[in-house]
């Protein structure tokens, strides 16, 4: 049995007193969440204050991004030791909007991924299309090579120690949203591709699906099978429609 995890990313959102409201708020309700696992995803400089903040809870906290490398001259970048040193369980890598804003590669993600899983750390690796990707029918392809290049390098034990993130690129904040039929579909892909290294770790590895998810829209996704929880953006900002997200996913 895959435990549904429901990640919150506030993305480049808040402020040290609206972070504060917001944790307070999900910290209140989560006696009404009963096998969901709940993550936030601060931004880096809020990371210090909500650790302290969801202190014994069962909330966990995760970064957004983090370097490559382990430490030294490279200005402006987070080391994993000091994600985890503040607390982090999670690490996002490879969302939609560091690949296509901030040119992340393939490779670069790869290394990323690996870099969190060295630190102990679970990674959240994002995979998905573009819409002229999905116009073309290539959805498949393109997820096979995002995630191909993450299980070359750390291979499939390594990928079954992080969790999956399938978010088409389109839906990110758009509104717009997949049936749940093409994001089972695009999870059943994902779970096969894994199936053909490792049934084991297919079977274990959670998937989560995100873009546009919400407390009406989850509840279809969450009853499919291989969609294991969400990533959310924008519904992840209020507390009580990110806890109804997280009941939905129950
Ligand atoms: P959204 O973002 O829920 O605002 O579409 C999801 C994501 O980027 O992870």
């Amino acid at each position: 049995m895959r435990q549904p995890l429901v990640a919150g990313n506030w993305k480049m959102n808040g402020t040290l007193e609206s972070v504060t409201a917001l944790v307070e708020g999900i910290k209140a309700g989560m006696g009404s969440v009963f096998t969901a696992e709940v993550a936030v995803c601060p931004p880096f400089v809020y990371l210090d204050t909500v650790a302290r903040l969801i202190q014994g809870t069962s909330i966990a906290l995760g970064a957004q991004n983090v370097a490559k490398e382990e430490r030294g001259a490279f200005t402006g970048e987070i080391a994993v030791s000091m994600l985890k040193d503040v607390g982090c369980n999670y690490v996002i890598v490879g969302h939609s909007e560091r690949r296509t804003l901030y040119g992340e590669t393939d490779a670069l993600v790869a290394d990323k991924y690996a870099r969190v899983l060295e630190a102990g750390l679970t990674p959240i690796l994002c995979v998905g299309e573009l819409l002229e990707e999905r116009e073309a029918g290539k959805e498949e392809e393109v997820v096979a090579r995002q995630l191909d290049v993450v299980i070359e390098k750390v291979g499939i034990a390594g990928v079954g120690k992080g969790v999956i993130a399938y978010e088409p690129v389109w839906t990110i904040g758009t509104g717009k949203t997949v049936t749940p039929e093409q994001a089972q579909d695009a999870h059943a892909f994902i779970r096969q591709r894994l199936a053909a290294h490792d049934g084991s770790v297919a079977e274990a590895t959670r998937i989560l699906y995100g873009g546009s998810v919400n407390s009406s829209n989850l509840p279809g996704l969450a009853e499919k099978a291989d969609i294991d929880g969400g990533l959310i953006g924008g519904a992840s900002l209020k507390a009580d429609e990110f806890l109804a997200i997280c009941r939905a996913a129950d």
